[in-house]
């Protein structure tokens, strides 16, 4: 195999509880990449559409990912004969708090593992694509990343080594997403943040992010909903997301499980059980967005249990 076209999809981190370390991944929105064997050695960008990204290889989180990966092997003594082209074709937005960078960091390690004949498991590329990510944030997390590789949900139980546990979604789970057409960069949503946090506050996140994960492995949709609070980064992100407020409310009012900001926004997501409601809640959101003059987007979601996949 010379040649590969994949998808890789949107996904949604932080999921109230789980700053930098919990997310989900997304049905039918997703970057599309073409990555080829090249005779020059090396990492190049040949074309990015849909987006005004660098094509410099430093530059780009596909080209760092891609690096981190193709510097390993080199690293452990191996040889790789050839290089990789990356063709981009962006369709999530950068800076709209779906996972756009991630996306791009995980097709390329995805994609250059499949032409390699799969020397590493999906868990391991996550280290990998992780490395894209300092690009676009200035740090490395890989709560975008795994899920995009990994599909359903992903607990990061540990950076230190990277330890990545993926949860099957409850099969009536649904994610609503409203997309504000603003853009929020990562870093500046990074750099609003607190790094000392109050014990009490300690205390009530790791307790909502236990319930959700017990309420994930025991599809007990009522405890997903209580879990879905955040104490820590919401109250200082929200004010960056015009009209966070008024969205949430309306979507809990109209049955949502739980409702919180998309990775470090501007995206505003829901969780419901069952696509009538799912439905009645992304209306609810939209309508509820449409005084604001602000353009958005919506979409109502599946959890993509696959990830990143050849297409
Ligand atoms: N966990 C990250 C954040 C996700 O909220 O900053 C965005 O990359």
């Amino acid at each position: 195999m010379n040649e590969i076209k994949i998808f890789c999809p949107a996904t949604i981190a932080n999921l109230n509880c789980g700053f930098d370390i919990l997310g989900l991944c997304l049905e039918g929105i997703g970057d599309e990449m073409i990555i080829k064997k090249s005779a020059e050695k090396g990492i190049k960008i040949t074309k990015i559409t849909g987006a005004n990204l660098p094509l410099e290889t430093e530059k780009n989180v596909a080209g760092v990912a891609a690096l981190a990966l193709i510097n390993y092997i080199a690293f452990k003594g191996d040889a790789i004969k050839h290089g990789f082209e990356i063709e981009i074709h962006k369709k999530i937005k950068a800076g709209s708090g779906i996972g756009s960078s991630s996306a791009s960091a995980a097709g390329a390690v995805f994609g250059i593992n499949e032409l390699l004949g799969k020397p590493f498991s999906k868990h391991e590329l996550v280290n990998f694509a992780m490395k894209g990510e300092v690009v676009a944030s200035g740090s490395e997390h890989a709560d975008n990343v795994a899920p995009c590789l990994l599909g359903g949900f992903t607990l990061v139980r540990g950076y230190n080594p990277l330890d990545v546990i993926r949860i099957d979604a409850p099969s009536e789970l649904y994610a609503v997403v409203l997309h504000p057409n603003i853009e929020v960069k990562t870093s500046d949503a990074r750099a609003v943040l607190h790094p000392m946090i109050p014990l009490k506050d300690a205390i009530t996140q790791t307790g909502n992010l236990g319930g959700l994960i017990a309420g994930l492995y025991t599809n007990d949709y009522n405890l997903i909903g209580r879990s879905l609070k955040d104490v820590l980064i919401e109250p200082l992100r929200k004010h960056l997301i015009p009209n966070f407020d008024q969205v949430k409310n309306t979507a809990l009012q109209n049955g949502a499980l739980g409702s919180g900001i998309s990775g470090a926004g501007p995206s505003i997501f829901a969780l419901c059980k069952g696509q009538e409601i799912a439905e009645k809640v992304a209306l609810a959101m939209s309508e509820s967005y449409q005084n604001t003059g602000i353009e958005f987007d919506i979409h109502i979601s599946k959890i993509n249990p696959e990830g990143t996949k050849i297409i």
